[in-house]
């Protein structure tokens, strides 16, 4: 299982690799603006200098030809760039024709595994499902991971399945449980995976005695 992390925040971005445990990035341009990062590429940098994985960069234009500018422009920025691209029909013809050009796509707002399917086709490297999205609409996100792994271990599809939109560690265990490639998550979450009561009581009790050790 690859840890992303979901976010366009640098420190946050900083402190889970220090944590050891972050295998890549994804942003999106509502992550972008909340951080305020006006220079999109000078961003795109300093993550990728921070980060040694695939790092996705999300194009803003709806129709194929600008799509593919967009990308063009992103992917030269560095080796690790993933140009992340809508699943819309435009979005579709442009994975094709940058999956040509050997240019890596992240194909996000998945929400049905039939979108899945033609991302595949097309040339996905990741497909990007948004299992919390659809868990506030009252569908079950999860459900969607267990049928779009097992419909690209049917055929055989390359694409790799990151699941998005994550909002808490139950999301994540079940997508290790269905054999998910890449999670992505939100920093709070990375620090929830680590967290439990029973260790922080335990280390609590394990230093309180120690220190009675050395008042005696
Ligand atoms: O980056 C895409 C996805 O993870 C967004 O999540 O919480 O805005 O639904 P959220």
């Amino acid at each position: 299982m690859k840890i992303f992390i979901d976010t366009a925040n640098l420190d946050e971005i900083r402190e889970a690799a220090a944590m050891g445990i972050l295998d890549g990035v994804t942003t999106n341009p509502s992550l972008v603006s909340k951080e305020g990062h006006k220079d999109f590429r000078s961003m795109l940098e300093k993550i990728c200098a921070m980060v040694d994985g695939d790092i996705s960069a999300e194009v803003v234009s709806t129709n194929c030809d600008d799509m593919l500018k967009e990308g063009r422009e992103l992917a030269k920025i560095h080796k690790n760039i993933v140009v992340k691209v809508p699943l819309i029909k435009e979005g579709l013809k442009a994975v094709k024709v940058f999956s040509e050009e050997n240019i890596r796509t992240n194909v996000t707002l998945c929400f049905s595994a039939s979108q899945a399917v033609l991302a595949a086709k097309a040339g996905a490297y990741i497909i990007s499902p948004f299992v919390g999205r659809l868990d506030d609409i009252s569908q079950n996100g999860m459900e969607l991971i267990g049928q779009i792994v097992q419909i690209y271990g049917n055929y055989n599809y390359q694409t790799q399945v990151l699941v998005a939109s994550v909002r808490h560690p139950i999301h994540f265990v079940e997508s290790c449980l269905l054999g998910a490639e890449i999670t992505t998550m939100p920093f709070k979450v990375i620090e929830q995976l680590a967290k439990h009561p029973l260790t922080d009581i335990g280390l609590e009790k394990f230093l309180s005695d120690w220190d009675k050790l050395q008042k005696n």
